[in-house]
Formats: structure tokens, C-alpha cells, sequence
């Protein structure tokens, strides 16, 4: 059993920091809202610290899942951050959804440190995570990879080495582009649905046998037609995800028509006071058109 490190006790970093300790890691925590990480402790036993520095002293693997690329960079590069820390020959995997290019600045810099730093966003969501369910999709070194594979194996059903540092997070950025495409079909079919005086519980249980279905259909269709959002993935991280892929596609190339549009209709979501409902609220602003 290894020595591990978790920063960023949310959502995603509670349960999966948790499911850690349950297979019997020892376990050190740091969040920034020092409550989240006694309510941790408290559920889980291991150890608090002050900063991820003193999280990540000592640890042979250090694990990160944090909001975006600016978070990422204070958790690690800051004065109290954990790089500042870090062992030699340790391996940091962050499961942030962040950028690329922070991506590789951060395994560029932990060479040079001596240990490995490995890109590793997961889809699966809130559930994926309670459940230690989730997709891990890796960027980084073959070895390093290798060697964490079977402790991230304790949160994840999948487990995968996309390439390069970076490849785990343009994994991410194709995964998002596809998820946002399918929202915005099942939110404009029920709106349809419903404005056509289908009963669209009973039309989704129909159509989810066939060609249509999707993730997104079984898990969010009925609620959307019960107009609920209280959980799930925020609208706020969705177009912070889109941002990181409309941003990519200005390098690479790709257009993204579809996925610039929808960028728009999250900004509206977030206009009307939505930024922290699920992010299959897009059909709120059909319904009160
Ligand atoms: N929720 C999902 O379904 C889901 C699915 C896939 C991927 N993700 C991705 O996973 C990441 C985390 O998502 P989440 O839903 O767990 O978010 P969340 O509940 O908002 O948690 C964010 C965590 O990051 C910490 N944090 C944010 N900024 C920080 C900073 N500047 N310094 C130190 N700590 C900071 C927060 O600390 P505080 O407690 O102090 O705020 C909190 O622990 C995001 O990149 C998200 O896009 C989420």
C-alpha cells in the first residue's frame, strides 16, 4: 500500500480520494475550504495538511482534481504548492479537466524536478466517481503510467494511455465535443416532444431501444422533462471545458461550428442564474422561449 496524496476535496475529489482510502491507502488530504477536508478525514481517517506542499511531502503518489488550469497552476507551482514538495521519482496524476498546454508545462517542469506528472481527466461524473466508475483517459510517460495505473484503478472502470503529456486532456476535449452535441439533440427533441403533446417520458423509453439512445438519454432525459438540475456537472465547468476546446481548435484547426453555438447557449444558461445546474439545463432555454 502506498503513501498517497489528494488536493481538491470536491464533487469528484471527495468520493474518489475516498475510494483510495477504503483499499487501504494511506492517505493525506489538503482542500482549500479546510472544512471539506475534516468532513474528509472524519468520514475516511488519514491525515489533513495545511497545503498541498505538506499534502504532497513524503507521498509516493500525489493526486489532484481541482477547477481549471489557474487553480491547477496554484495547487501546483505556487509557493505552498505541491511541486514545491514532491519527492524525486514520485508521480503526480492530475484529474483536473484543464488545458493541454498546462498539461505539458507541468510534465516539462516535473522532469526537470525528478518525478513524473501525468494528465488524467475522467468523464463519468459525480455518480462515476461515488461509484469508482469512472473513464481515466492519461496522458505522459509509458512507465509512470504504468505504475499508477493500479492505484487510480481503485475510482476507475477504464483506465487508458491516450499519448504524450496533453493526450489525456484533447481525450477529454473530443469526449466534451460529443457530449455537448448530444445534450442539445435530446434537449431539442424533448422541447419538440413536448410542445407536440407527446407523453416524452414514455416516447424516451420508446426510442432509448433504438439508434437514439444515449448515456445522456438514460441518465438525464427524465429529468429534464422534470425541469431538475440541483446536481450533476455544472454549467459553469461545461463552458469552462468548451472554452479549453474552442481554444485548441483555434490551434489545431477544427471549426467546431456546433460546438461554438452551444458555447453560446451555456453563456445564456449562466445569464439566467444557471451556472452551477447540471449542464443538461441547454433545454431551459427552449422551454421559456
Ligand atoms: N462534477 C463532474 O461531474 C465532473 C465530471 C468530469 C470532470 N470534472 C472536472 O473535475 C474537476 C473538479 O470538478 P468538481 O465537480 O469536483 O468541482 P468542485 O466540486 O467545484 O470542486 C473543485 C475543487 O477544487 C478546489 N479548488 C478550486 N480552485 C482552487 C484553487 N485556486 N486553489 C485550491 N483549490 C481549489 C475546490 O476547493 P474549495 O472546496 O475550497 O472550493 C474544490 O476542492 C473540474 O475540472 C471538472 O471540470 C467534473
Amino acid at each position: 500500500m502506498a503513501r498517497v496524496a489528494f488536493i481538491g476535496l470536491g464533487v469528484m475529489g471527495f468520493p474518489m480520494a475516498g475510494h483510495l482510502a477504503k483499499a487501504g491507502h494511506e492517505v493525506t488530504v489538503y482542500n482549500r475550504t479546510r472544512a471539506k477536508a475534516e468532513g474528509w478525514v472524519a468520514k475516511h481517517g488519514g491525515r489533513l495538511a495545511a497545503t498541498p506542499a505538506e499534502a504532497a511531502a513524503g507521498a509516493a503518489l500525489v493526486f489532484s482534481c481541482v477547477g481549471d488550469d489557474p487553480d491547477l497552476r496554484v495547487v501546483t507551482l505556487g509557493p505552498d504548492g505541491s511541486f514545491q514538495a514532491t519527492a524525486q521519482g514520485a508521480i503526480h496524476v492530475d484529474h483536473t479537466t484543464a488545458s493541454a498546454g498546462i498539461a505539458r508545462e507541468l510534465a516539462a517542469e516535473a522532469a526537470k524536478r525528478g518525478f513524473a506528472f501525468l494528465d488524467g481527466p475522467v468523464s463519468g461524473g459525480q455518480s462515476g466517481a461515488e461509484n469508482g466508475a469512472l473513464t481515466v483517459m492519461v496522458g505522459g510517460d509509458a512507465a509512470a503510467f504504468e505504475r499508477a495505473r493500479p492505484v487510480i484503478a481503485h475510482f476507475a472502470r477504464a483506465v487508458t494511455l491516450m499519448g504524450p503529456a496533453g493526450a489525456g486532456q484533447l481525450t477529454k476535449m473530443v469526449n466534451q465535443i460529443c457530449v455537448v452535441g448530444v445534450v442539445q439533440g435530446l434537449a431539442e427533441a424533448i422541447d419538440f416532444g413536448l410542445r407536440a403533446g407527446l407523453d416524452m417520458k414514455l416516447a424516451l423509453e420508446v426510442i432509448s431501444k433504438g439508434a437514439a439512445n444515449s448515456w445522456q438519454m438514460e441518465n438525464r432525459g427524465r429529468t429534464m422533462i422534470e425541469d431538475r438540475f440541483d446536481f450533476g456537472f455544472a454549467t459553469d465547468w461545461m463552458r469552462k471545458d468548451l472554452g479549453i476546446c474552442l481554444a485548441e481548435g483555434a490551434r489545431n484547426g477544427a471549426a467546431l461550428p456546433g460546438t461554438r453555438m452551444i458555447e453560446g447557449f451555456y453563456r445564456e444558461i449562466q445569464a439566467m442564474g444557471g451556472g452551477r445546474w447540471d449542464s443538461s439545463a441547454l433545454i431551459r432555454r427552449l422551454r421559456k422561449a
